[in-house]
């Protein structure tokens, strides 16, 4: 059985006040966080070592939002992966559709800073999705299938078995509009079914999140959808209320039994 994973991804949202702040408040209303559920935050560079701190006492992991793909080097305003392992992060986001959007990062960069990111002590979530168009077209599936494949190529079961997946449709990013949980389902399936023609069983223990709106009051249908393994969050994740909320429905539903455990539908599309 998958463990959920809720990540909480702050983007450009606040300083090392706000970070101590929406730490404080989380820790506070959220003491203990049960055994079956990962919890994830994701501040800006600045504050991970006020984060880290926060968190000494608290079962919360790190992760930070970008990193570069050189071990090292001249590269002016950038952050490396060993960096991010001594500032105390456990996981780091790859390829966001705003990075990829306002960046320029394509699927060969992503895979770059995959290979890095797998030599060092972290766990890449790499995040993938369709834009609005992509979907009215009905390219979603392939979209998706290139961004998986091109991050994945070359990855032995061992490597593939570290990723996490964030399935994050772009038109539901900040726009309060949700994918369906039988949306989110479907592409979460196809995503694990591509994984399987590569990995084998390795694709059953592959955690993919849901990003793109994700709140207290959609947390629990998306949750419950059999491949949903929990959510990448934004907005909701800024606060603590919110974001407790959700880790909440998540350990809820780890004593039901999700379909998690039947065959993947090996969809192809
Ligand atoms: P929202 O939850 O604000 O839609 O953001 C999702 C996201 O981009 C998380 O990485």
């Amino acid at each position: 059985m998958r463990k959920f994973l809720i990540a909480g991804n702050w983007k450009m949202n606040g300083g090392d006040q706000f970070t101590f702040d929406l730490l404080s408040f989380i820790n506070n209303q959220k003491p203990a966080i049960s055994e079956d559920v990962d919890v994830l935050v994701c501040p800006n560079f600045v504050s991970l070592s006020m984060a880290i701190n926060q968190l000494s006492k608290s079962d919360i992991l790190l992760g930070a939002q970008n990193v570069h793909e050189a071990e090292k080097g001249a590269y002016t305003g950038e952050i490396s992966a060993s960096m991010l392992v001594e500032a105390g992060c456990s996981f780091v986001l790859l390829g966001h559709s705003e990075r990829r959007a306002y960046y320029n990062e394509d699927d060969t960069l992503v895979h770059k800073k995959l290979q890095t990111v797998l030599r060092h002590e972290l766990a890449p979530v790499v995040c993938v999705g369709e834009l609005l168009d992509e979907r009215k077209e009905s390219r979603h599936f392939e979209v998706v299938k290139t961004q998986t494949l091109a991050a994945f190529e070359g990855l032995t079961d061992e490597q593939a078995f570290q990723v996490v997946i964030a399935y994050e449709p772009v038109w539901a990013i900040g726009t309060g509009e949700t994918a369906s949980p039988i949306q989110a389902q479907e592409m979460h399936a196809f995503i694990r079914s591509i994984l399987a023609k590569q990995f084998g069983e390795v694709a059953n223990a592959i955690r993919i999140l849901y990003g793109g709106s994700m709140k207290p009051a959609n947390a629990h249908q998306l949750l419950s959808q059999p491949d949903v393994d929990g959510g990448l969050i934004g907005g909701a994740s800024l606060d603590a209320k919110s974001f407790v909320s959700i880790i909440e429905i998540a350990e809820s539903l780890t004593n039901t039994v999700r379909e998690a455990d039947s065959p993947t539908t090996l969809e192809e599309h």
